[in-house]
């Protein structure tokens, strides 16, 4: 089952002439973890908000959970911590999840039976008497998180969860992620911190200046590079030089060396004249590009088309 669909979605702001989102078409099945990333003023936001009712499209269309975005029974499935939220600081934790899964409509007794359990899960079960005024950045978003759970719902949007979190910090995001995830929760992040978005996320696509330019599972935008890093037990010189015959190129460190090779029968070629000059071999390995040097390349290719 598809968790949301969009067509063509389009949204032009008219009072800044500036095109936030152009044609855009993306699908995502239920149970995933899926990232929307971009740079800054991609359109992330734009879409998410029109995902929810916020906005709307200046042309068209989309689905959640199978139904048009004018259901409003399908907003009691979705659960939403917007970015940059501002709660108001006098409230205490708790008192936090209470007001807005009122808000949302929960009755008294959901609530009562939700909190603890998703409180644990962030774990904030200690800070729920505690004014928020007290929280760090990672508390908040972790309590934002729970915010977004008390209606159940089974989608869950997230715009920038991690930003401005410390490494632990996202690391316990993270964690509670996974959780929901196993829980069949489908996950929308927004994001701009790909790193983050390479742990977690099963199927992810690129936005750049309203345009989808790319889009799949981690892996496939990951795909192996050319490049082999060899660490030996030292190579001298005179060897290296031996070996730029079957390289496209050839890096030399000091116990290790980097060859682009145009196939795996030059690495095999390349072993072969290391163990030919006695060169010991303590491993090999394949260069994996990472999901942010795969991000600037294509950004890049978009700005020469
Ligand atoms: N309410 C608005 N009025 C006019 N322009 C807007 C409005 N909201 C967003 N924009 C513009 O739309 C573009 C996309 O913004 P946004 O969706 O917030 O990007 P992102 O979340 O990827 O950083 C930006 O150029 C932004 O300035
Ligand atoms: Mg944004």
């Amino acid at each position: 089952m598809l968790a949301l669909e969009t067509q063509d979605l389009t949204k032009i702001f008219r009072s800044g002439k500036v095109t936030a989102l152009d044609g855009v078409s993306l699908a995502v099945d239920t149970g995933h973890i899926f990232g929307l990333l971009g740079p800054n003023g991609a359109g992330k936001t734009t879409l998410i908000k029109i995902l929810l009712g916020i906005l709307y499209p200046t042309s068209g269309s989309a689905r959640i959970l199978e139904h048009p975005l004018n259901n409003i029974q399908v907003k009691e499935k979705i659960g939403y911590l917007p970015e940059n939220h501002r709660y108001p600081e006098f409230l205490k934790g708790g008192q936090v999840l209470d007001y807005f899964a009122r808000l949302s409509g929960v009755s008294m007794q959901d609530i009562q039976k939700r909190k603890p359990a998703l409180l644990e899960m962030v774990n904030l079960l200690e800070w729920q008497n505690t004014k928020i005024k007290k929280y760090s950045k990672g508390m908040l978003q972790r309590l934002g998180m729970a915010q977004a759970m008390m209606n159940d719902p089974d989608i869950l949007f997230l715009d920038e969860p991690t930003d401005g979190v410390d490494p632990i910090g996202r690391r316990a995001i993270r964690d509670v992620l996974r959780r929901l995830q196993s829980e069949g929760k489908t996950i929308f992040i927004n994001s701009h911190l790909l790193s983050e978005v390479e742990m977690i996320c099963d199927q992810v696509a690129i936005l750049d200046k309203g345009r989808l330019v790319s889009s799949g599972t981690v892996e496939e935008l990951t795909s192996p590079s050319k490049k082999y890093r060899f660490q030996t037990v030292g190579i001298p010189d005179d060897v290296v030089a031996k070996l730029k015959p079957f390289a496209l190129k050839i890096e030399h460190y000091n116990n290790s060396l980097e060859a682009t090779c145009a196939n795996f029968y030059s690495v095999n070629d390349i072993i072969d004249c290391l163990r030919a000059n006695n060169v010991v071999i303590k491993s090999i390995v394949p260069h994996k590009r990472t999901l942010e040097e795969s991000f600037i390349e294509i950004l890049k290719k978009d700005v020469i088309n």
